[in-house]
């Protein structure tokens, strides 16, 4: 890899904190952020709207040929249209990791992320970032935290703008299921890279995690 690119990759499970730490440092590092979540729920989204069962895979497939997912000034457009909101909603999160498990969805994000990298410094999070898409990076990190604190912090989330009623056991179900499927899947599961700096955010400030990652990537 050219050694003037800065190419960070970060993998985590659900509500590990990974896009708000992603977020600031690409901020301090100046560089672009690419939250690959965002593409897999964009394609969630548009399933969902289209009404085809989340069981089909070649339907699936066939509205996926007609999609367009990219992102401009830190949003992300489906298909030409901005949906940043839209792919947060519950619905998607409880869908998405069906559609993430389809293996030509996995090849096609993959080379779309692939893409994104090749022309800009960055940081990329995601599940599969260190260990599938971008195993050269310069820097990777895993970063977690306890499945009841991630429920916790997804549920203040999800609650704080009073538009999802929903439980913190329900959110608690959802984010367990969504571990298991993420972890479990055949192609590409969730899993920390041998050489990824592992980031436990339980019992941590988002400033104390940020800080962790600074400090590594300036110790070189
Ligand atoms: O924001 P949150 O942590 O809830 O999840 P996300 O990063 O938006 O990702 C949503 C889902 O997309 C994950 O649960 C995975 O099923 C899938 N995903 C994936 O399979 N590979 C990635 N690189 C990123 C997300």
């Amino acid at each position: 890899m050219d050694n003037r690119r800065l190419i960070i990759a970060v993998d985590g499970p659900a509500g590990a904190g990974k896009s708000t730490i992603a977020k600031r440092v690409a901020k301090i590092l100046n560089i672009e952020y690419i939250d690959t979540g965002a593409m897999y729920r964009a394609l969630t989204l548009k399933v969902i709207r289209a009404k085809v069962d989340i069981n089909n895979i070649k339907e699936i497939l066939k509205a996926m040929e007609t999609t367009t997912i990219e992102f401009i000034n830190n949003h992300i457009y489906l298909d030409g249209i901005k949906v940043d909101k839209e792919i947060r909603e519950n619905v998607i999160s409880t869908n998405v990791s069906y559609i993430a498990k389809i293996k030509e969805v996995r090849s096609m994000m993959i080379r779309l992320q692939r893409k994104i990298a090749e022309s800009t410094n960055l940081i990329m999070d995601g599940r599969d970032i260190g260990t599938v898409v971008l195993p050269h990076a310069n820097y990777k990190f895993f970063i977690t935290a306890s499945v009841e604190e991630r429920a916790r912090r997804r549920y203040i989330e999800l609650t704080e703008g009073g538009n999802e009623s929903i439980t913190y056991e329900q959110v608690l179900e959802e984010i367990k299921t969504r571990d298991r499927i993420d972890s479990t899947r055949e192609i590409a599961p969730l899993k920390k890279s041998p050489d990824a700096h592992l980031i436990d955010t339980t019992n941590k400030t988002i400033e104390e995690s940020v800080k962790e990652v600074i400090d590594i990537i300036e110790r070189g």
